[in-house]
């Protein structure tokens, strides 16, 4: 029998006794993992699984890009463009993305295969431009090795 998310959450609840807030951050990513972003009724969920407010499950949510508080694509693309990647073009590789995607940073391609965003530092500095598929890494990505890239999410 597979556990439901108020149970799951529950799980996570019990080891940040007695401030069921503590929890909030692991019980997102739950609520995340189980319907691909954080709607309302997701945020809704967890604050009744945890005892809190929606509001202060949102206020959380919106702080952290790891959270999602809209539709996205099948996949995501993210592309750092802090200071030593964008010494050497990484402006240039979210445009080149743009163009691929069909679509501008912040947004879902039409297609609904990819969500493209901007991010800072990715830690990856000393290989700039660091682009992070799915949260794996790609390293000295240049603007010429986008379209690769977006036939390979296009591909699977
Ligand atoms: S500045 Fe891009 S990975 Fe650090």
């Amino acid at each position: 029998m597979t556990e439901t998310l108020y149970e799951r959450i529950q799980e996570e609840r019990a080891k940040y006794p007695p401030d069921s807030r503590s929890a909030v951050m692991p019980a997102l990513r739950l609520a995340q993992d189980e319907y691909g972003w954080l709607s309302p009724e997701a945020l809704r969920e967890v604050a009744d699984a945890l005892e809190v407010t929606p509001a202060f499950c949102k206020s959380i949510a919106s702080f952290y890009d790891q959270f999602h508080l809209a539709p996205v694509g099948e996949h995501l693309v993210e592309v750092c463009t802090n200071v030593s990647c964008a010494v050497v073009g990484a402006q240039q590789v979210v445009e080149a993305f743009e163009r691929e995607l069909g679509c501008r940073a912040g947004e879902t391609s039409p297609d609904g295969r990819a969500t493209l965003r901007t991010v800072e530092c990715l830690g990856g500095c000393g290989w700039a431009t660091i682009v992070s598929l799915d949260h794996h890494y790609r390293t000295h990505v240049k603007p010429e090795d986008v379209p690769g890239i977006v036939e390979e999410l296009r591909g699977e």
